[in-house]
C-alpha cells in the first residue's frame, strides 16, 4: 500500500524497507552497504539518556502564572508585577526511585518550576515539603545513597534510612511530613508546593526582603494511605502520571495560589530561629501569607521525551530581583543542577527547545556538542566591536554575603535562642496532626520500622521519635513492639 508519507532516513532520503534488511540472495549475509539498517539500530542503541540521579520518575505539564496581586513593593522581578502572566512547565516527581518506579512509594514529591519571564528564565525547584532531611549540602550524597540502593543486593533497605536519620537529628521535621499523610498524596493535583529555602527579592529602591514560597493546591489536599498507595504500586504504577495528563485532556486544568511569606531584610539576625535553615518553616503567626497569583496547567506536552525528560532546571536561575540566601543547602543547589544537566543532556542543554529563554540571549558561550544556536561576533569581551555590555547596576544587586569577612570555619549555623531539632516536628505531631492523622503517623512510622530495620538502628529511631514527642515515640515502640 502507498503511503502520501514515505519512510525517510534521518537525512530525509526515501528508504525501501522496514520489513527486510538488504541481504545476498534471500538467505545470504546482511549486507554493511544496508546504512538504514544500521542507522535504525544504532540510533535506537542511543536512545536513553542518563536518568536524573534523584527524582528521576515524573511527570509535567505547561502552564500559566498570572499575578493577581501587588507584591512589587518586595520585588521588581517582572514576573511578580501586577497583572503579568508568565508561561510555565511544572514538572512533578518523586526522590528515589528510578525512572519505572511506582509513583506512589512513600517520598517527597519534587515540584519544579520553569518560569519564561521577560527576562530569562526563573527557575523554582522545589518539593511538596516546606522543610527537607539535612541542612548542609556536604550531606546530600549521602542522604540519598541511604534512601536508594544498597551497595551489596541493589535493594533498598529501611535499616539504611532510619540508620542515616537516627544519627541526623535535623532530619526530624522531614521524616515526620514524610510519614504522615503528605508523604503520598492522592495525585500531583492534590498536594501543594514550596520553595522551601529561603530567596531573596529586591525591590526598585534597592530594599531587600526574605520570602517563602507556597503553592496551595485549589484541588484540596488529598492523599492515599499505605494500603491504598501499596495496591496502586501494583495496579497502575503511573497513577500520577496518568492522572495529571487525562484531566488537563479533559479540559479539567489544575491550579495553585500563589503565597510568599515575607521577612524584613533585618529581621533575620535577631529572629528565634536561624531562618535560613531549611528544616524550619517559619510560623504564619510571625510572617503571614500574601497572595500573589494563580498557576493554572493547561497544555500537556507533547513530546515527553524532548520536553520533561529534558528539561533541565536550576536553582541558579535567578531573575533581577531575586537572589540568593545564605541557606548552606540552597549554595550547594547552585552548583549542583547545572552540573547535572552538562553530564546527563549536554554542555549546550540550554539551546533545546524547552530550557530555552524567551528573552534575548546574548551570552559570550560558544560552540561545544550539539550547540545549535549560533554565537555572533565578536566572541570576546570587553570588545570595541559593539558586542554585548554587562549591566554594572546589577552589582551585588540581588546578591549578599552575610558573614564572609569572618574566619573561614567548617560548622553548624551559629545559634539563634530557639534553633533545635526536635521543637517543630514535635508540635506538629501535638497540635498540627488531628487525632486520626497522628494515628495513621504512628501506624506508617511502626511498619516502616518494622520492615527490616535491626538493633542498635531500632533503639535510636525509637529514641529519636521520643524526642520528637514522648508521648508518640512511646505509641510507635509499642507497636512495633507487638510486631
Ligand atoms: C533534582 C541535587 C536538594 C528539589 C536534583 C538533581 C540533582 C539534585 C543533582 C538532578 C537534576 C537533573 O539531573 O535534572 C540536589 C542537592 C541538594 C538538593 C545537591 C541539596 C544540597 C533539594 C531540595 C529540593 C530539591 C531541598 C526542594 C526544595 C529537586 C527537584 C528535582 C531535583 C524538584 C527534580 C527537578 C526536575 O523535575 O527536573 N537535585 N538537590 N532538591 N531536586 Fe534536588
Amino acid at each position: 500500500m502507498s503511503s502520501p508519507r514515505p519512510t525517510t532516513t534521518n537525512a530525509g532520503i526515501p528508504v525501501a524497507s522496514d520489513d527486510h534488511s538488504l541481504t545476498a540472495g534471500s538467505n545470504g549475509p546482511v549486507l554493511l552497504q544496508d546504512h538504514y539498517l544500521i542507522e535504525k539500530n544504532a540510533q535506537f542503541n542511543r536512545e536513553r539518556v542518563p536518568e536524573r540521579v534523584v527524582h528521576a520518575k515524573g511527570g509535567g505539564a505547561f502552564g500559566t502564572f498570572e499575578v493577581t496581586d501587588d507584591v512589587s513593593q518586595y520585588t521588581k522581578a517582572a514576573v511578580f508585577q501586577p497583572g503579568t502572566k508568565t508561561e510555565t512547565l511544572l514538572r512533578f516527581s518523586t526522590v528515589a526511585g528510578e525512572l519505572g518506579s511506582p509513583d506512589t512509594w512513600r517520598d517527597p514529591r519534587g515540584f519544579a518550576l520553569k518560569f519564561y519571564t521577560t527576562e530569562g528564565n526563573y527557575d523554582l525547584v522545589g518539593n511538596n515539603t516546606p522543610v527537607f532531611f539535612i541542612r548542609d549540602a556536604i550531606k546530600f550524597p549521602d542522604f540519598i545513597h541511604s534512601q536508594k540502593r544498597r551497595a551489596d543486593n541493589h535493594l533498598r533497605d529501611n535499616d539504611m534510612q532510619w540508620d542515616f536519620w537516627s544519627l541526623t537529628p535535623e532530619s526530624a521535621h522531614q521524616v515526620t511530613w514524610l510519614m504522615g499523610d503528605r508523604g503520598i498524596p492522592k495525585t500531583w493535583r492534590h498536594m501543594n508546593g514550596y520553595g522551601s529555602h529561603t530567596y531573596l527579592w529586591t525591590n526598585a529602591a534597592g530594599e531587600k526582603f526574605w520570602v517563602k514560597y507556597h503553592f496551595k493546591t485549589d484541588q484540596g489536599h488529598d492523599y492515599l494511605t499505605q494500603d491504598e498507595a501499596d495496591r496502586m504500586a501494583g495496579a497502575d504504577s503511573n497513577y500520577h502520571l496518568r492522572d495529571l495528563w487525562n484531566s488537563i485532556k479533559g479540559g479539567d486544568f489544575p491550579s495553585w495560589t500563589v503565597y510568599v511569606q515575607v521577612m524584613p531584610f533585618e529581621d533575620a539576625a535577631t529572629y528565634r530561629f536561624n531562618p535560613f535553615d531549611l528544616t524550619k518553616v517559619w510560623p504564619h503567626g510571625d510572617y503571614p501569607l500574601l497572595k500573589v497569583g494563580k498557576l493554572t496547567l493547561n497544555r500537556n506536552p507533547e513530546n515527553y521525551f524532548a520536553q520533561i525528560e529534558q528539561a533541565s532546571f536550576e536553582p541558579a536561575n535567578l531573575v533581577p530581583g531575586i537572589g540568593t540566601s545564605p541557606d548552606k543547602m540552597l549554595q550547594g543547589r547552585l552548583f549542583s543542577y547545572p552540573d547535572a544537566h552538562r553530564y546527563r543532556i549536554g554542555p549546550n542543554y540550554m539551546d533545546l527547545p524547552v530550557n530555552r529563554p524567551i528573552s534575548e540571549v546574548n551570552s559570550y558561550s560558544k560552540d561545544g556538542q550539539m550547540r545549535y544556536s549560533y554565537t555572533q561576533d565578536p566572541v570576546y569581551a570587553p570588545n570595541s566591536k559593539g558586542g554585548a555590555h554587562a549591566d554594572a547596576v546589577r552589582n551585588g544587586e540581588d546578591d549578599v554575603a552575610t558573614g564572609v569577612e569572618q574566619e573561614v570555619l567548617r560548622t553548624a549555623y551559629s545559634l539563634h535562642s530557639e534553633d533545635d531539632d526536635f521543637g517543630q516536628p514535635g508540635e506538629m505531631v501535638r497540635n498540627v496532626f488531628s487525632d486520626e492523622e497522628r494515628q495513621r503517623f504512628i501506624n506508617n512510622v511502626a511498619g516502616h520500622l518494622s520492615d527490616g530495620v535491626t538493633k542498635p538502628v531500632l533503639d535510636r529511631a525509637l529514641e529519636y521519635w521520643r524526642n520528637v514527642d514522648k508521648d508518640t515515640g512511646d505509641k510507635i515502640a509499642e507497636k512495633v513492639q507487638q510486631g
